[in-house]
């Protein structure tokens, strides 16, 4: 038998199978197909403090290998995902879940993190820096060290549990980011957020998405995903949760030898809502096609 465990900052997953925040919705849809304490964990959709709407339709393009998406953090808000969503949940996951939090100003990613920390089932708290900064021109909180630390040391300071920062990857340094935030505190790295892409309307001669851009993902950003974790692995001393383009358990085992100790799984549940417990099941099968025995050996493996 296989061990498919591993551990991220104190915290024992049966898989390191993560669905990423955004495509999972807040788990309770999709146990309606299966049973979800198969999972490693999950990511909830990412949550501001005020609800979101979201932007304007359409708002998905899709793509050889992958998808746009500029769905823009709908979410009923802090307020309601603590009252409605996370009781929902209750009743069909029993393992400790990862909250993302989102926000556009220090305060609110502050604000959001001291709230979602002091709910029992929240395991991890991965803060999205992707959003645009509203106090410093609308520029991307990820895509400054300097902003990044702030955010970084800010959530610390109010939380007890692991905090994960989330990294975009439309940037020119991703290590000097990644060791702001472990310079700063952090317990983790998750990355990467998707790539910012666009596709235009041969009909219509205009850009397909109502907001012109969007973040690129799946299947077709994997190599750039596992360039950027294996980069980062070689800079940090704190746990990576790598993502982007995994859709098969062969992935998973290359996300973990690039450097990963746990990995999300994101456009690929929006092509097959069972790609989670697909990937879950075949595990074991693929470890030992590679003579793995315990998944936690191989974790940075390709360095
Ligand atoms: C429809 C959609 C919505 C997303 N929403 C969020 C979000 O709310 N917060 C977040 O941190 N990432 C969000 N993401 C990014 C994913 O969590 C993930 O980082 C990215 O898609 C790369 O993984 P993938 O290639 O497996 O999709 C979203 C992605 C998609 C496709």
């Amino acid at each position: 038998m296989v061990n498919t465990k591993v551990t991220l900052s104190g915290l024992e997953l049966d898989n390191p199978v993560i669905p990423a925040s955004g495509t999972f919705g807040f788990g309770y849809e999709f146990a309606e197909l299966y049973d979800i304490n198969i999972l490693g964990s999950f990511s909830f959709k990412g949550t501001t403090k005020e609800p979101r709407f979201g932007n304007p339709t359409p708002r998905i393009a899709e793509c050889p290998m992958g998808m746009i998406n500029s769905v823009g953090l709908q979410n009923p808000g802090i307020d309601k995902v603590i009252s409605e969503e996370l009781p929902k949940l209750k009743k069909c996951f029993n393992k400790k879940v990862i909250a993302n939090i989102s926000g556009f100003s220090v305060d609110e990613y502050s604000y959001c993190a001291e709230r979602i920390d002091k709910e029992e089932q929240v395991g991890i708290i991965e803060i999205n820096v992707s959003c645009p900064n509203v106090h410093n021109g609308g520029m991307a909180f990820g895509t400054s060290a300097e902003n990044v630390a702030k955010v970084t040391k800010a959530v610390k300071e109010v939380t007890t549990k692991p905090v994960y920062i989330k990294l975009s990857p439309n940037v020119t340094d991703i290590v000097s980011i990644a060791k702001a935030c472990e310079e700063n505190g952090a317990d983790g790295i998750s990355m990467i957020n998707t790539l910012l892409g666009m596709r235009i309307d041969l009909k219509t001669k205009k850009p397909v998405i109502a907001n012109k851009m969007g973040g690129f993902s799946g299947t077709a950003i994997l190599p750039v995903a596992l360039r950027m974790v294996y980069q980062v692995y070689e800079a940090v001393n704190i746990p990576i949760i790598g993502m982007g383009g995994v859709s098969t358990a062969e992935d998973v085992i290359e996300m973990m030898l690039a450097g990963a100790t746990a990995v999300q799984v994101g456009a690929a549940n929006l092509v097959e809502p069972f790609a989670c417990k697909n990937i879950i099941e075949n595990l074991p099968k693929v470890m030992e096609k590679y003579k793995i025995d315990d998944l936690k050996s191989i974790i940075g493996g390709a360095h």
